[in-house]
């Protein structure tokens, strides 16, 4: 034991000196992060040499976690966020010391406290995390698409990065990192850092992280996987069964990094690969530097919901370069992303096309606003909001994406596209590698874009936007004119005139969810059944269509859609489709359909899904 633990340290001791003076970009911040219990604002804690072994049969990975530190405060403790992690001992640079965990904190976890001097460096620290870890969905073979290999992947975003390892967790903390991960020898491994393209035989892997980045970008992924490449720069990695067209749905990715890089400045993380999940993942996509994490279910066969891809793209400038400094000011990542996104995809396409999803962005926004104020609680609808005491994924909502996107498009039309252009790429130079609260940004817009004109002061209204409730009167609202064609098929068939009468042959996806979105509901059961015959809505391959359709089915107890249905909750993990599809059948007197599904289909989601939906379902 011991001379594993001395080498572990002697290993971060090497890469350290053999590595060049790390610049100091950001690496502490002095806002006040209410969801760290780390004291990272009094030391500087600037690199992670990750050394570990991911063990399937009991589901943890174990190994050591050393921190390179610079106590320049000279302060008695360092203090990591941990969520039950079992550690076996601590060793400071090389000696052995007694530490303490802290009381468990509800949302978060537990401080680990490290007795340091202060001439102290390196903090080995021996742990192993628990298998029922928040950041980690453990798959059986049976739960992949080959079904031969056990699957792994993490999601740390928020604060889950310490589920799965000891540190300092909150978005103002950035470091680099170093891993070596063991896995069983038929599966490779892959992280948020320099990537592997082919198995090896020794099933070690070794991973660089050069960039400082926050631990909620931490990222590991395990499994059966093959990489092909779409430029020299962007590829994917798949299940082998699934990577050809993986392959296919992406091979405009290449081309999106580039004009990405022409709109805000240089891509400045390397690779951009993206990695395919199983289809338990319980978001759409996670923007980890350098490999982005993907469900399946934005392969539609037809690349109508890459938009998804340019969004996780766009991270790597906000969000990834330019951080919200703590979870209040997550409109600060989404917002921006969502605007870069559409943006990005306007380019890709054309204007038309991206006023389709700026509107059923609109329509998603008032939707939650609504709900918010039914639920008295407009206070969630203020861009700036408040998260202490609460779990920070309650900040996941349409306001932060939409209002928050919102915002910067009533900007661009009121200072004009070219203005916009240069203050965001300005912006993202400015600030790369740091972090930036809400006030920070208004602070920099009043002094970059503003600057002191006060009419375009009152036209955009700061305070409406960023502290104020619901959307504000001056929201843009974008060309309706595909949408208004949809409307008008929309009314004549509603008005009897048959499915296959109707002109939809150049319909998009985003078409059609605007078409089935606005329909009745409760729809009449043979509409319901003539739509479903003329375009087998049930049997959808567009996951987008499908779960909307299965809303529908559920409202208008649509019997037909059932069988399909069930099979797609019981495969599919996105919380997204999840939560409105389950919500439905609670709302419409189907809770008995609603814990017969969950039952099955519970042991196939990620841990932050079965959470959403445990308090949903077996409240
Ligand atoms: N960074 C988010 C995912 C996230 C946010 C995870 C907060 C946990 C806490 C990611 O970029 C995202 O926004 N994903 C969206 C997709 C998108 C196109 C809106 C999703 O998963 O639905
Ligand atoms: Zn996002």
């Amino acid at each position: 034991m011991l001379n594993k633990l001395s080498l572990c340290a002697i290993a971060s001791v090497l890469l350290w000196s053999c590595s060049e003076p790390k610049e100091e970009v950001g690496v502490h911040t002095f806002v006040k992060d209410d969801h760290t219990q780390s004291n990272a604002d009094s030391i500087d804690i600037t690199h992670l040499n990750l050394d570990v072994k991911v063990n399937f049969d009991d589901r943890y990975i174990q190994g050591c976690a050393t921190w390179d530190i610079d106590n320049k405060y000279n302060v008695s403790h360092l203090k990591l966020d941990g969520y039950k992690l079992t550690v076996d001992s601590i060793l400071v640079d090389g000696n052995k010391v007694d530490f303490a965990w802290g009381a468990t904190v509800e949302h978060l976890g537990e401080q680990l406290q490290i007795p340091i001097e202060e001439n102290s460096k390196l903090v080995a620290i021996y742990y192993k995390s628990d298998p029922s870890a928040q950041a980690m969905q453990w798959m059986t073979p049976q739960q992949t698409l080959s079904k031969k290999h056990p699957f792994l992947y993490t999601q740390s975003e928020a604060i889950y990065a310490r589920s799965w390892i000891p540190v300092p967790d909150g978005p103002g903390i950035r470091f680099t990192y170093n891993a070596r991960v063991e896995v069983p020898k038929d599966l490779i491994a892959l992280m948020s850092a320099t990537n592997p393209q082919q198995k090896n035989d020794s099933g070690i892997y070794h991973f660089e992280m050069d960039v400082p980045i926050p631990a909620y970008l931490m990222a590991l992924g395990v499994g059966d996987l093959e990489f092909k490449a779409i430029d020299d720069r962007t590829g994917v990695y798949a299940d082998p069964m699934f990577l050809e067209k993986a392959h296919n749905e992406f091979a405009e990715v290449g081309d999106m990094v580039k004009i990405a890089e022409e709109m805000y400045g240089p891509y400045r993380w390397g690779r951009y690969d993206i990695l395919v999940l199983p289809s338990g993942f319980p978001l759409g996509g996670m923007e980890n530097p350098k490999l982005t994490f993907a469900t399946p279910t934005i392969i539609s066969g037809d690349r109508s919901l890459v938009n998804l891809i340019a969004h996780e793209l766009a991270h790597n400038w906000s969000g990834n370069l330019v951080t919200n400094a703590t979870w209040n000011d997550f409109w600060l990542n989404e917002g921006f992303t969502v605007y870069f996104e559409r943006r990005l995809t306007e380019q890709m396409t054309d204007k038309s096309y991206a006023d389709m999803l700026w509107e059923l962005g609109y329509q998603d926004l008032e939707h939650t606003v609504q709900e918010m104020q039914e639920e008295d609680n407009m206070k969630d609808s203020h861009l700036k909001i408040e998260l202490k005491g609460r779990e920070p994924d309650e900040g996941l909502t349409d306001i932060a994406y939409e209002k928050g996107a919102l915002f910067l498009k009533l900007i661009e039309n009121t200072v004009g596209r070219e203005k916009m252009d240069a203050f965001l790429t300005q912006y993202f130079n400015e600030h790369a590698f740091k972090t930036i609260t809400t006030e920070e940004f208004i602070a920099y817009l009043r002094e970059n874009l503003i600057e002191g004109d006060k009419e375009l002061e009152e036209k955009i209204n700061i305070d409406a936007w960023v502290y104020g409730p619901g959307i504000p009167d001056n929201a843009p609202r974008a060309d309706m004119e595909r949408f208004e064609r949809v409307n008008a098929e929309r009314e004549k068939f509603l008005n009897g005139t048959a499915p296959k009468d109707l002109t939809t042959a150049d319909w998009t996806t985003h078409e059609w969810l605007h078409f089935l979105r606005k329909l009745p509901k409760p729809l009449a059961y043979d509409k319901m059944k003539a739509l479903d015959d003329a375009y087998d809505f049930s049997i959808s391959n567009n996951s987008e269509i499908a779960d909307l359709w299965y809303i529908m089915a559920v409202a208008a107890d649509y019997k037909p859609a059932y069988r399909v249905m069930e099979n797609f909750l019981v495969n599919v993990g996105r919380r997204k489709f999840l939560t409105p599809l389950y919500s439905e059948m609670m709302e419409t007197g189907k809770e008995e359909m609603a814990k017969l599904i969950y039952e099955r289909a519970r042991p196939n989601y990620h841990p932050l899904a079965q959470r959403t939906l445990d308090e949903l379902i077996l409240k």
